[in-house]
């Protein structure tokens, strides 16, 4: 008898180490959202861990210039990904709730290699694309530039183009809604999809 009790008395604290462990894991990582960091220059510091976050879609050789033919033989494809917090607002609400983060990852497309006979499939970062919605920014959304790097990007100016082509084409807000087929009936059933003239 007095054996069996030290041996529980033994086991019992790692026992409940064990079945603590993830449960705090999950809360430290809810405890740290994802939100934007800027330095104190105000440039945007390298999302890193962007690929932990929820996958919207993909685009293959998407074009916006009507001079751009589709005759590229070489396509880019682009993988949208949002902050996980940001996701579960839209889901409720249609809306993007401040802090959220996008990145759009941009990247070479191969066809030639172990078994591939015929299509395309991904290859190196070519460049990284963040956007922030951020009420201490002015205008509220901004556009950041990371190319194939890890540095600090700084805020591209609204004569970029970026903020023009987002703000008069994107059916949510400054987003693309219309292009991530899982959000298109969640926005118009909130009612905050908006037909712009080419959507
Ligand atoms: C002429 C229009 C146009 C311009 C200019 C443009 N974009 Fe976009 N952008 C798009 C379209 C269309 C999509 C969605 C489709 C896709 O590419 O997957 C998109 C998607 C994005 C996304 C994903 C989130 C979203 O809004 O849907 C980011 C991030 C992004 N662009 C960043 C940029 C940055 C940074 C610039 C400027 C350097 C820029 N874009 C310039 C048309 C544009």
């Amino acid at each position: 008898m007095q054996s069996k009790l030290s041996w529980a008395l033994f086991f019992a604290p790692i026992v409940a180490c064990l079945s603590m462990g993830p449960a705090q894991n999950a809360h430290s990582q809810e405890s740290q959202p994802n939100e934007p960091r800027y330095t104190k220059d105000g440039e945007l510091i390298h999302p890193g861990n962007y690929r932990e976050w929820i996958y919207l879609s993909s685009g293959l050789g998407m074009t916006y210039r009507a001079s751009a033919t589709a005759s590229n033989s070489s396509p880019n494809f682009d993988n949208v990904f949002v902050t996980p917090q940001a996701y579960r607002a839209f889901l409720a609400s249609g809306v993007w709730p401040d802090k959220t983060i996008f990145a759009l990852e941009v990247r070479a497309a191969g066809s030639k290699a172990s078994i591939n006979k015929g299509g395309h499939f991904q290859e190196e970062l070519v460049s990284l694309e963040v956007e922030v919605k951020d009420k201490t920014l002015p205008g509220g959304w901004a556009f950041f530039g990371f190319g194939a790097e890890t540095q600090p990007a700084k805020r591209l100016p609204v004569v970029a183009g970026c903020q023009a082509c987002h703000t008069a084409n994107g059916a949510v807000e400054q987003t693309f809604v219309q292009f991530y087929p899982t959000l298109i009936p969640v926005a118009k059933t909130k009612g905050t999809f908006r037909a712009t003239p080419e959507n």
